[in-house]
C-alpha cells in the first residue's frame, strides 16, 4: 500500500519533505573498516575529521576531570565567556554571555537554530553542492530545502545576486563560509551584500562557521560582522581538532535565546563536562593547533600539485577547510561506485558527490586531507596510475 496514504492529512502534507536520505560516505567507511579488519592498508579521507587528537593540554585537563569530577549535567560559564570573547578579539563583535549555547557540536546546534527560527513548511535556501546534513536536517524539521546550484564560476557558493533573485523571497538561509565539500570562502565584500539582501527581503541567516580559523588565505569573516541577528553555528570538531568530544555552541540573536535554551534543555540537555572542560583548555592551544594548519596548507599544495597528474583539470581551489571537490565526470556517471572501485583497488577511501549534490553529485569525488602529510603523499602515489588507468567515458 502506497505509504503516503496511511498517514494524517497533516502528516501527507510534509511526508516528501520528511524524506532523510543516508550519507553515503558512511557506506564506503564501512568498506573501508571491513578491509582493514581483512588486513588491507586503508587511507582514510572520506570525513572530514582531524586525525591528530585534542591538544596536550586538553588531554591533561581531561584526565584532571576523570579523576576529580562526578560530571552531572552542567554549563560551563567560563567557556561561555571564553567563546563570547573570542567574538570579540576574532572578529569586533560584541556578543553576551547569555548568547552562546554550548551543544554537543555544530549537529544539534543547527537543529536549534533551524527549529527556533522557522516553523514547518518554511523554505530555507542553501548552496548545492552544501554539507549534506543541511539537506536532510531541513527535511527531518518539515522544512523545506531550496537548493540553489553554484557551481564554479561562483566557486561552489551562494551570491547575493542570487539570492535577490528568488521569487518569492526564501524564509531562511544556510550560508557556510569555508564551505564543505569545497573549502571555497565567500569574500567578505559578498558576505556583506548577502547580509544585505537577507536584511531587506527578511530572510533569516544560519551561518555554519565551523571551518573558521582553518583558512589558506587569510581569516574568514563571521556573518555576525554584518548580521547581528544571524544564527552561527561552531564547534570543536574542526579547528580545535576534537570531534568525538562532541562539543560546539551557537551564538543565539537576543529574542531566540529563551527559545534556544528551552530546546537545548529538552532535546540535548548539556554537553559532556569533560569535553567543556578539555574545550576551555584547547583556546589556549593556538601554538599546536596552527602546526595542523600548517600541515593542512602542505597537504593542500600537494594535492593541487598532483591534480595535473590524476587528470583532475576541474577543481576551485579551497580557501579553508581540508577538502577538494572534484569533478570526475569525464570517468564516470556514478560517483558512489567509482568511490567504492578506487578504495578496493588503492585502498584510499573518498567521499562520493552524491552526498553534497543529489542534482549534480554523480560526477563529483570529495578529498579530505585532514590527514597527515606522509598519508597524503602514500594517497596519491597509489591514485596516480589508478586514475590513469581508468577509461574516459567519451572514449577519450
Ligand atoms: C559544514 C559542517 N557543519 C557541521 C558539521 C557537524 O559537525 P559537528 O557536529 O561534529 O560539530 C560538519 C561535519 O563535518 C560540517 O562539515
Amino acid at each position: 500500500m502506497n505509504q503516503t496514504a496511511e498517514l494524517a492529512p497533516d502528516r501527507q502534507r510534509h511526508a516528501p519533505i520528511a524524506a532523510v536520505e543516508p550519507f553515503h560516505a558512511i557506506a564506503v567507511s564501512r568498506v573501508a573498516h571491513e578491509l582493514a579488519d581483512a588486513g588491507r592498508d586503508i587511507i582514510h579521507m572520506e570525513f572530514g575529521q582531524p586525525s591528530t587528537g585534542a591538544p596536550a593540554a586538553a588531554i591533561a585537563e581531561a584526565h584532571r576531570v576523570l579523576d576529580t569530577e562526578a560530571m552531572g549535567y552542567w554549563e560551563s560559564n567560563p567557556l561561555k565567556e571564553r567563546i563570547a570573547a573570542h567574538y570579540a578579539e576574532t572578529y569586533g563583535v560584541a556578543i553576551e554571555r547569555e548568547q552562546v549555547i554550548l551543544t554537543c557540536g555544530a549537529s544539534p546546534a543547527l537543529v536549534l537554530a533551524l527549529s527556533c527560527l522557522f516553523a514547518p513548511g518554511a523554505r530555507v535556501a542553501l548552496a548545492r553542492p552544501g554539507y549534506v546534513a543541511y539537506r536532510n536536517t531541513l527535511r527531518a524539521l518539515y522544512l523545506e530545502p531550496v537548493e540553489l546550484p553554484c557551481g564554479p564560476a561562483e566557486r561552489y557558493q551562494l551570491t547575493a545576486a542570487a539570492l535577490a533573485a528568488l521569487d518569492p523571497a526564501p524564509d531562511g538561509v544556510i550560508i557556510a563560509s569555508p564551505a564543505n565539500p569545497t573549502g571555497t570562502i565567500i569574500a567578505p565584500d559578498e558576505l556583506a551584500a548577502i547580509a544585505a539582501v537577507c536584511q531587506a527581503r527578511g530572510i533569516r541567516i544560519v551561518s555554519d562557521e565551523i571551518y573558521h580559523g582553518l583558512s589558506f588565505v587569510g581569516p574568514a569573516r563571521s556573518l555576525l560582522e554584518h548580521a547581528p541577528d544571524a544564527f552561527v553555528v561552531n564547534s570543536f570538531s574542526k579547528y580545535f581538532s576534537m570531534p568525538g568530544w562532541r562539543l560546539g555552541w551557537a551564538v543565539v540573536p537576543r529574542e531566540s535565546v529563551g527559545a534556544a535554551r528551552a530546546r537545548m534543555g529538552n532535546l540535548f540537555l548539556t554537553p559532556p563536562v569533560i569535553a567543556q572542560r578539555a574545550g576551555l583548555t584547547a583556546f589556549g592551544c593556538r601554538d599546536e593547533l596552527e602546526q595542523h594548519i600548517a600541515t593542512y596548507a602542505r597537504n593542500r599544495a600537494l594535492m593541487l600539485a598532483a591534480l595535473p597528474q590524476l587528470g583532475l583539470d576541474k577543481v576551485a581551489p579551497p580557501d579553508g577547510a581540508f577538502y577538494l571537490y572534484a569533478d570526475i565526470g569525464h570517468l564516470t556517471a556514478d560517483s558512489l561506485g567509482f568511490c567504492e572501485r578506487l578504495l578496493r583497488d588503492t585502498g584510499v577511501c573518498t567521499a562520493p558527490g552524491i552526498d553534497f549534490d543529489p542534482v549534480e553529485g554523480h560526477r563529483f569525488m570529495r578529498f579530505s586531507f585532514a590527514v597527515s602529510t606522509d598519508l597524503i603523499e602514500q594517497a596519491i602515489a597509489r591514485m596516480i596510475p589508478w586514475f590513469a588507468a581508468q577509461p574516459h567515458l567519451n572514449g577519450g
